[in-house]
């Protein structure tokens, strides 16, 4: 980021009214974190682009020293932003150290920008996430989809501001995994099969057909009591599109609640679905219009949350045990092939962290140029205030066979060269 001379004379010339303009040049692919320094007031800031449109604002606490990431910029092209910094007219005496503040500022955000213009992408695992509008990401439960070289977040926004009676599902747009770009609620949908007060709709996954350019939504469709048990699937002509409702039904013939996706290096889709009578996952080929699923495999494992990831030579498949919202140690277990055999399940974190409050969702592989790294997605649930519920993503440490899931702490993530870091003092 530049800070022009002009800007820097405006700012001084500003000092002690109440807003602050600074031009910035963003580069790279603008995820741009600014780090302020302890000790100094909190402020409000909010970023407009050149047509003068407000596309990210927040609040900065500097007492505690945390940083602030601009959401909004998601732009890989080099952008001129204007940042402006309202402060509090200051008291008389107070101006001349006002001033100095907001040098001291500038000359921060310039040596952060120096030392960030590669970019460096920071996951908060357990923060509030907040999307391009500054508001907290609505897609618990949810799914990543690779459409075109671009992430699309898909999940059940529980916003408060929703109507009670209708399910929602939102759809974020990212290349880096990090910075999300609100996109639309793609699905808003009315109680589509008579299912009654509190029918649930959960876990969305959307996969893409190459073939056809059309997109399929599945999801778990019930009642209140969970007694359904079934999939519904809906449709739409573009990645982040309204969806249109289909029909609804139980995969296999069988039960299925939580649902899982995956897609095979060879492109192959597959929903992962639990069916309790069975006590296990079954894994279920898409068809190729992948509007219906024919039988893969199943596991003989009573667990939900499914996740598989393909790895090395070998399928892992992560799955957490059955108390409802509650977070329990989650567990893996590895194959050579899709049909198995699957080895026995093991414990993916030290038992007594509960798997750090969340549970497994998905497993997404970010194959890059040097590396892979494959990140735990996973949903702290607060099923008293859904809307409130918070992420879990990590980097896991794989090794031929063994999986395993670091605490949550701060991290970055390259998705062109696949490397991921925990930083030094991520806490
Ligand atoms: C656990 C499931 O994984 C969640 O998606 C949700 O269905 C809760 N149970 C409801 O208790």
């Amino acid at each position: 980021m530049k800070i022009s001379r002009r800007s820097l004379a405006r700012g001084l010339a500003a000092a002690g009214t109440e807003t602050l303009k600074v031009t910035a040049r963003v580069y790279g692919d603008g995820s741009l974190p600014f780090t302020f320094t302890k000790g100094r007031d909190s402020q409000q800031l909010s970023w407009s682009n050149g047509r003068g449109d407000v596309d990210g604002e927040g609040s900065y606490d500097r007492m505690h020293g945390s940083t602030w990431d601009k959401p909004g910029c998601t732009s890989p092209a080099k952008s001129t932003k204007k940042i402006e910094i309202a402060k509090p007219i200051p008291a008389r005496g107070e101006k001349m150290r006002r001033a100095i503040d907001w040098f001291a500022t500038l000359a921060s955000l310039a040596l952060v920008a120096a030392g960030v213009c590669a970019a460096q992408s920071v996951i908060r695992p357990g923060e509030p996430w907040l999307d391009s509008r500054g508001q907290r990401i609505q897609a618990h439960g949810g799914g990543i989809t690779v459409w075109k070289g671009t992430y699309y977040w898909f999940g059940e926004d529980r916003s408060q501001a929703n109507d009670p009676e209708k399910r929602y599902v939102a759809c974020y747009l990212s290349r880096d995994l990090v910075h999300w770009k609100f996109r639309r609620q793609v699905l808003v949908l009315a109680d589509p099969e008579h299912l009654g007060p509190h029918w649930v709709l959960e876990r969305p996954k959307v996969f893409a057909n190459p073939s056809t350019g059309k997109f399929v939504m599945y999801a778990h469709l019930d009642d209140a009591p969970y007694k359904l048990a079934r999939v519904m699937v809906a449709v739409s002509n573009r990645i982040d599109g309204t969806y249109t409702y289909v029909r609804s039904f139980r995969p296999l013939d069988e039960e299925s609640r939580d649902i899982g996706q995956f897609v095979d290096d060879d492109g192959s889709a597959y929903l992962i679905f639990e069916s309790r009578p069975t006590k296990g996952f079954f894994l279920a080929k898409l068809t190729g219009d992948l509007m219906s699923v024919e039988k893969t495999s199943f596991i003989p494992a009573p667990l939900e949350g499914g996740a598989l990831v393909h790895y090395g030579n070998l399928y892992y498949v992560v799955g957490s045990h059955m108390t409802g919202w509650r977070p329990n140690p989650n567990v893996y277990a590895t194959a050579p092939a899709l049909t198995g055999p699957w080895t026995e399940f093991k414990n993916l974190a030290p038992p007594e962290a509960n798997n750090y409050d969340s549970q497994s969702t998905m497993l997404l592989k970010v194959k890059g140029s040097k590396t892979t790294t494959v990140i735990f997605m996973g949903d702290i649930w607060r099923p008293r205030e859904l809307w409130d519920s918070r992420y879990v993503w990590m980097p896991l440490e794989m090794d031929d066979g063994s999986m395993h899931l670091p605490p949550p702490q701060l991290w970055t993530l390259n998705v062109k060269t696949g490397e991921s870091a925990i930083q030094a003092n991520g806490k």
